[in-house]
């Protein structure tokens, strides 16, 4: 099928306020925080427009129709039933992930999380004067990154009350499988964890052997003990509008999260709210095309790094636009202020829990990302960092 929507071209988005191009001058390729380079879909955009043309913008509470594209939404893409009262309307999961660390632990207590993760998965922990336990993932076979039970139980300590979650993992790409996820339920559970599961990159998996599965559907038990937090901002390019939910079945750990959030998260503005319900009732055949563009991406930077730069390790990864690069053997001293100085703004691997790697963010025209590739190449050549003949 001929692609529909554009995916090739995109706006400058130089000097509009925007975190991840403002943040250097025109001539690096910014390539790192995660949002993409691509318009939204011209269906949230219409959903924009029509609630522009109201041009009353007074406090919006959460209204029906909204819930019900949540709900429907997902009910049809994840077969996962919940009801209007398990959800909470926020902006955004990260004052949720620290708000969450309020709510159910105390000062004594320590939080447990997997890593190389997404940064706020440690500050959160470190912001709530909370002891922070990290575990590393473990490799299988050197290719598949998963949760390492055993260290996981030699790591944990009387005073663990929550495991935060990323599934799909970000920086890693990793959607857990069933029985994995049924491991966690029955860690959680020995040890009484509240489980914190990040799962915004849940519509972003490209790899066709792969599924989401929502931890609070693995079992009863499960999600009883589970904060799940969600939100349309990365699938459809939305995070500036600021609109993300959790839920929670448990009504007592619902009750907690609500006397921690009182008078801090306050209605959501309605952009937020008329995006969220645009992009769940009208975006699947953009998001589907979507992940064509980010499948072919994956495979040129894959077939491009295998060809000319071999040094820097690249495992499979299943989801998401954040590639997990390993580049111990270019033996950099700081990768990421060197790929800058040659024009690339990457991902310091540092506050995800390894200097080794950088993450690069493959959310943009094939064009751009080949671009970096080559300059990424050309420097390495230049510095004398590897040969002439890749
Ligand atoms: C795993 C994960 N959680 C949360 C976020 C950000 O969420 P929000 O913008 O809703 O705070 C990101 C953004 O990259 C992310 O990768």
């Amino acid at each position: 099928m001929s692609p529909t929507y554009n995916f090739k071209n995109c706006p400058s988005r130089n000097h509009t306020g925007s975190l991840k191009w403002d943040r250097y001058p025109p001539e690096i390729l910014p390539l790192w925080v995660a949002d993409m380079d691509f318009e939204t879909a011209p269906e949230i955009i219409e959903g924009l427009e029509k609630r522009l043309a109201h041009k009353v913008f007074g406090y919006t509470i959460p209204y029906y129709s909204l819930y019900d594209s949540v709900i429907q939404y997902l009910k049809r893409a994840h077969n996962y039933s919940v009801k209007k009262e398990f959800i909470n309307f926020l902006p955004g999961l990260v004052p949720a992930i620290n708000l969450c660390c309020h709510a159910f632990s105390d000062k004594s207590d320590s939080i447990m999380t997997a890593t190389p993760v997404y940064p706020p998965f440690l500050f959160a922990p470190k912001y709530a004067e909370r002891e922070l336990i990290t575990v590393p993932l473990c490799l299988n076979n050197e290719k598949e990154w998963k949760l390492d039970f055993l260290a996981m139980e030699e790591a944990i300590q009387p005073n663990t009350k929550i495991f935060i979650l990323c599934n799909p993992h970000n920086p890693v790409g990793r959607v857990y499988s069933k029985d994995e996820l049924k491991q966690l339920a029955a860690f959680c559970s020995r040890h009484n964890l509240i489980l914190i599961s990040d799962e915004i990159h849940c519509d972003l998996i490209f790899d066709s052997s792969a599924k989401h599965n929502v931890s609070a559907s693995i079992d009863k038990e499960l999600a009883n003990r589970t904060i799940t937090l969600m939100a349309p901002s990365k699938t459809y390019n939305l995070p500036g509008l600021a609109c993300a939910y959790s839920i929670i079945e448990n009504p007592k750990l619902k009750h907690q999260f609500e006397k921690n959030i009182r008078g801090i998260i306050t209605e959501i503005n309605c952009f937020g709210y008329a995006a969220c319900e645009a992009a769940y009732n009208f975006g699947e055949p953009w998001r589907k095309e979507l992940l064509n563009h980010l499948q072919s991406n994956y495979h040129t930077l894959k077939n491009f790094l295998d060809a000319k730069i071999p040094q820097i390790k690249f495992r499979p990864m299943q989801a998401t636009y954040l590639a997990w690069l390993n580049v111990e053997k270019l033996n950099i001293e700081k990768p990421a202020q060197f790929f800058e100085a040659h024009g690339i703004g990457l991902s310091d691997g540092t506050p995800f829990g390894d200097p080794k790697y950088l993450r690069l963010n493959f959310g943009c025209p094939e064009n751009r990302l080949l671009e970096a590739l080559e300059r990424m190449h050309k420097s390495l050549i230049k510095e004398n960092l590897i040969g002439h003949e890749q």
